[in-house]
Formats: structure tokens, sequence, C-alpha cells
């Protein structure tokens, strides 16, 4: 799948302010900095669809853009920005939260993860709480550019490891650069599928 137009819908601070859900809907999420915006954008083919900014907590509310007139692609704020006041930390928390567990037309969460890092609690505690909620996910490494092939294989095994921990069937995972652009081609089939699966 190529994707031909992708429009900005609308930034919200709630779920009812969200578009109405008659999209399917895939939503970006991670931890603040890790290329979420970026994605987006290289996935668009966009280079400024999406904020970015190499400080952490540039994407605040939930953004809403429209692709090819069919579905919705959602850049949420990140999670886990250490310079960010309790009580925001409190609003964005209860602001995500609704939109995971309400919003009726979200297919899959994309949950973007660091290549760069080993394991993060933050991230595992996260996805834990998805299975428990059953909000369907994947997860992409990004920023693969980043770094050799082999550092991140090895990266990769102690993810691997740590989710065979927690889980019995493991979350389907993608590799992502926002820079070389791999990943687009397997990232926008897996949202194709999603759609004709949709259809039948
Ligand atoms: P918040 O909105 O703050 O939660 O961040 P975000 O997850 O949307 O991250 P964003 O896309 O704004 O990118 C953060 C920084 O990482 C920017 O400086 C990007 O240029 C950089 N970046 C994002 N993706 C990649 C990538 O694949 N490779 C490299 N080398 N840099 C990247
Ligand atoms: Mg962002």
């Amino acid at each position: 799948m190529k994707i031909k137009e992708s429009i900005f819908i609308t930034s919200s601070s709630a779920l009812e302010q969200c578009p109405p859900p008659i999209k399917a809907e895939f939503a970006f999420i991670g931890r603040s900095n890790v290329g979420k915006s970026s994605l987006i954008n290289m996935l668009t083919g966009r280079k400024n669809l999406a904020k970015t900014s190499s400080k952490p907590g540039k994407t605040q509310l939930i953004n809403h853009f429209e692709i090819d007139n069919t579905w919705y692609l959602v850049d949420l704020p990140g999670y886990g920005w250490s310079k960010v006041s309790k009580q925001k930390k409190a609003d964005w928390g209860k602001m995500i939260e609704e939109y995971l567990l309400k919003r009726e037309n979200l297919e899959c969460l994309f949950v973007l993860i660091d290549s760069r890092l080993p394991p993060q609690n933050i991230d595992y505690e996260f996805i834990t709480w998805l299975g428990e909620k059953g909000i369907p996910f994947i997860m992409v490494f990004t920023k693969t550019d980043k770094q050799s092939k082999s550092k991140f294989q090895s990266i990769k095994a102690k993810h691997l490891k740590r989710l065979k921990t927690d889980w019995v069937d493991l979350p389907v995972l993608f590799e992502s650069s926002a820079i070389d652009q791999s990943g687009k081609k397997e990232l926008l089939k897996f949202v194709q599928e999603v759609l004709v699966d949709l259809k039948k």
C-alpha cells in the first residue's frame, strides 16, 4: 500500500473531541522522543505533517490524520517524560487512558520502542496493561539507523527474552528508521491487511 493523501484533521484534549469513530484507526504511542511523529511523517511521505522536535514532550494532544479518505493515523503524546509537572502527567494519563479504553474504532496501537535501549520497565508495564485491557497492539523498534545491525540484534534478543517471560503469544514486531525509511513497506502492509480483514 502507498499513501496518497494525508490530511490533518484535529488535535483533541479529550476523547469526546476526537472525530466521529467511523473510520478504522491506528495510533502511535511510546516514550517521549522515541520517534512517533517522525514515523508518521515517514509513512505518509510528508516531512512536516506531524510536528517533531529533538526535545521530548513535543506532541501534547491526540492528533488525528485522515489517510486516503479511508482510515485514521493518530499521533499521541509520549509517556515517561520527566520534565513535566505531576498535574500535567496525571491529566495526560487520564486523557490517553480514556482514549485507549473507549475509542471504539481503534484497530491497533503501535507501541514504539527505541531500538538502542534494552527493555525498559516503563514500556513493559505499559504493554502488560494493554494485555490486561485487551487493547490490540504491535511493537515497533525505532531509530535503527543509529546503530549497527549486530548491536540491534543483541538488544532485540533481550526484548524477546523479556517478552517470552510475560506473553504466550508474542506481539508482532517491526523495525523502522525515519531516516532511511526502513520498515515503511512492512508497516503499511500490516495496516492494509487489517483494513482488508475488516471488510470481510
Ligand atoms: P514526543 O512528541 O515528544 O513524544 O516525541 P516523538 O516520539 O513524537 O518523537 P519525534 O518524532 O518528535 O522525534 C524525536 C527526535 O528523534 C527528533 O529529533 C527526530 O528527528 C529524531 N528521530 C525520530 N525518528 C528517528 C529515526 O528513525 N532516526 C533518527 N536518527 N532520528 C530519529
Ligand atoms: Mg511527537
